[in-house]
């Protein structure tokens, strides 16, 4: 009988380097505040935002993609050659296709890797993670650029109270590669019916039909998915705690989605985690940046002192979808 081939990888993989960019200009409560008849004081106590950073027009979030993923492969050692496949985790994409992957892949040098988008909103670092271990221990790649990047400015409604005062943009990067120890946990993902809860205002073909339809922004259900992230998440951050043979104890720092202060909070309340535990808190400065907003924390986290390489990080992304993922990974 004739039998199929397959490959058969290292046993574990690591995060190798990270890189992160921001918007180039600090966007604050007041400048957002008018058009949705809000202040600094309600946005600052509701969410904890200060500031959040965009990008000009002129930058893309290809742009912003390229800058994170230099950084990455400098701090991994690695040359963009070696890079054999490229996930591009972003719902800020302003093109149906082709995906921004490949365009990233060609510009930092590797224009044969594979390469494709994940839309998974706020929760795309986390599944791209997830791939890419799973793609290194299979064999299937070797290194792999995984990026969190978005233009969330591009789909803002000034006039939105929903959601719009909330984004910022930016991009983080990691190289993800073989290691020698178990540095990647399993991941636990999943999604929930709940699709009106974060969305576009109108769908292409609204747009299409109806030349008075505006142009899609982003609103959501703000309560809602305050609820379903602070009451059901915890659950799936502690389910990856326990699927990595840990305990809360053994965590050094809990990086969720930058989505709300008060989310952030809650989630490390109840899963538990002790009062030692580092915990990202980016929203501060960089606003919810979606699929950025995990490596953007873990990035301050290391500016700040309070990681350092080889620390235990929980992480877990949750958005739109609605979907999640969350896993613990050995710092880079
Ligand atoms: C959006 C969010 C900050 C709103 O905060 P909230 O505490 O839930 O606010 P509520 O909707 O309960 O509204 C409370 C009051 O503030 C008012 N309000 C709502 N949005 C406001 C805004 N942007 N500015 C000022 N006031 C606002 C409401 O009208 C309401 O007033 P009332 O008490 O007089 O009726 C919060 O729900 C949130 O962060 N949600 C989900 C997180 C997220 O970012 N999701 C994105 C994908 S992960």
């Amino acid at each position: 009988m004739t039998v199929i081939r397959t490959t058969k990888g290292p046993e574990y993989a690591r995060l190798m380097g990270l890189g992160v960019a921001r918007g180039e200009v600090t966007v604050t409560n007041d400048d957002v505040a008018g058009p949705i008849d809000s202040s600094d004081e309600w946005i600052q106590q509701r969410t904890g935002i200060v500031t959040r950073m965009r990008a000009k027009p002129e930058t893309s979030v290809l742009d912003l993609a390229e800058r994170a993923s230099r950084d990455a492969l400098i701090a991994a050692g690695i040359e963009g050659r070696a890079i054999d496949t490229v996930i591009f985790s972003t719902i800020t994409h302003p093109q149906m296709t082709p995906a921004a992957a490949p365009e990233l892949g060609a510009r930092l040098g590797c224009p044969t890797a594979a390469a494709f988008d994940i839309s998974a909103a706020c929760a795309g670092y986390c599944y791209g993670i997830a791939q890419a271990d799973a793609l290194v221990r299979s064999g299937q790649s070797t290194y792999v650029l995984v990026v969190g990047a978005e233009k969330m400015s591009d789909f803002v409604d000034p006039t939105d109270r929903s959601i719009s005062f909330l984004l910022g943009d930016g991009a983080g990067a990691v190289v993800v590669g073989p290691s020698d120890a178990p540095a990647i946990g399993p991941t636990v993902w999943g999604s929930k019916d709940g699709a009106e809860f974060v969305r576009m205002t109108h769908s292409w073909l609204e747009v299409r039909d109806d030349p008075t339809t505006p142009f899609p922004t982003l609103v959501q259900e703000g309560q809602t998915v305050f609820k379903w992230a602070s009451f059901e998440m915890p659950d799936a951050a502690a389910k990856a705690i326990e699927a990595a043979g840990l305990t809360p104890a053994d965590i050094q720092a809990f990086i969720p989605h930058q989505a709300n202060i008060r989310i952030i909070d809650q989630m490390a309340k109840r899963i538990g985690l002790p009062d030692t535990v580092a915990i990202g808190r980016d929203i501060v400065d960089s606003g919810n940046t979606s699929a950025a907003s995990i490596p953007l924390a873990t990035e301050r986290l290391f500016r700040d002192g309070q990681v350092k390489s080889g620390d235990l990080a929980l992480q877990i992304g949750f958005g739109a979808g609605l979907v999640f993922a969350a896993q613990v990974v050995a710092l880079p």
